[in-house]
């Protein structure tokens, strides 16, 4: 029998490479871009299994193309550039990488939410600018994390590492999910709230949930003006949830105090966007779950997924 073959659409460790030879035969795009859509639907025609990013666009046209594929490994906990109805319908697989990133999500999570608070970027700049000519009392004076209120909006499983966190701050924690998430309750004291007291009462909003089409453009002008003068802004789900005209809006206005962005409607974020023009936005280019130990436990689970469903297993995280 002739062996399954593999798509990677980027360079991955060897170790994961040769996980995934155990069972099929594998080629990579291995330049440091996303692979061309053409190339990619070219490369996926006759291979069982494609292993992608979420800069692949999963969609019925690449499904008809790919006639043999069984799954489809996303190397991501988040799943908004794969169509899983037409994986159904196409009989595919999807799997993502959920847990093995939890933890490295809610640390830049923390961490963004931090440095905009405190300005720690701004302040970088002030200094390495030159302007650190004296002291003064109220110099790149930020707003207190000790004691605050933080809210979570989606409280998934990074939703409540971040609300761990938040304990240790001595925050009070308010949470607007689907459901009720008694185990969090218990463990770090969050309340679950409706979301207009969340964004009435919160001093750190932060935006955890998934891009569905019920959270698409969820914060508009509206939700921002809800907000406190003196609340921070941060998102670390995906720029669809946030209309950015809306938050820019909010920023000039002085509706909400600053942000801290680490996704984008368009990634990578135009340089032109006028929300990098703001000394009171914190941007980070999506690097939520980038840490060097992290990113081979996502490469290692997607890879094993694939591994599972040419080996006819049950995936370990399917969708
Ligand atoms: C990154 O944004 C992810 O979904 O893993
Ligand atoms: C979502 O899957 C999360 O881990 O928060």
């Amino acid at each position: 029998m002739k062996k399954p073959q593999v798509f990677v659409t980027r360079k991955l460790t060897d170790e994961v490479i040769a996980m995934l030879e155990t069972v099929a035969s594998v080629e990579q795009w291995t330049e440091e871009y996303p692979i061309p859509r053409e190339l990619l639907l070219d490369r996926v025609e006759h291979v069982d299994a494609v292993l992608t990013m979420l800069t692949e666009r999963v969609d019925e046209e690449l499904l008809t193309k790919a006639k043999n594929l069984r799954i489809v490994a996303n190397m991501a906990v988040g799943y908004d550039n794969i169509d899983l109805a037409a994986c159904k319908r196409h009989g595919v697989v999807v799997t993502n990488t959920p847990d093995v990133l939890t933890e490295a999500t809610a640390d830049l999570a923390f961490a963004l939410l931090m440095a905009t608070g405190r300005r720690v970027t701004e302040a970088n700049r002030f200094l390495l600018n030159g302007e650190w000519t004296s002291w003064s009392p109220m110099l790149l004076a930020g707003q207190n994390v000790y004691g605050a209120t933080l809210g979570i909006i989606g409280m998934g499983r990074i939703g409540e590492a971040v609300a761990r966190r938040a304990r240790g701050f001595g925050m009070r924690i308010l949470y607007h999910n689907r459901n009720r998430k008694h185990q969090a309750e218990e463990e770090t004291g969050a309340l679950l709230v409706g979301l207009e007291t969340l964004l009435q009462e919160s001093d750190y909003v932060v935006l955890l949930t998934p891009l569905t089409d019920e959270t698409r453009l969820l914060m508009g002008d509206r939700e921002f003006s809800l907000m406190k003068e003196t609340s921070v802004f941060i998102n670390v789900s995906r720029g669809g949830t946030v209309d950015e005209a809306a938050l820019y809006r909010a920023l000039v206005e002085k509706k909400i105090w600053a942000a801290g962005l680490d996704v984008f409607q368009i990634e990578p974020v135009p340089p032109d966007n006028p929300l990098l023009s703001l000394p009171n936005v914190v941007a980070l280019p999506h690097i939520g779950s980038a840490t060097l130990q992290t990113r081979v436990e996502m490469a290692k689970l997607a890879a094993a997924n694939i591994v599972a469903v040419l080996s006819e297993k049950e995936p370990l995280s399917a969708l």
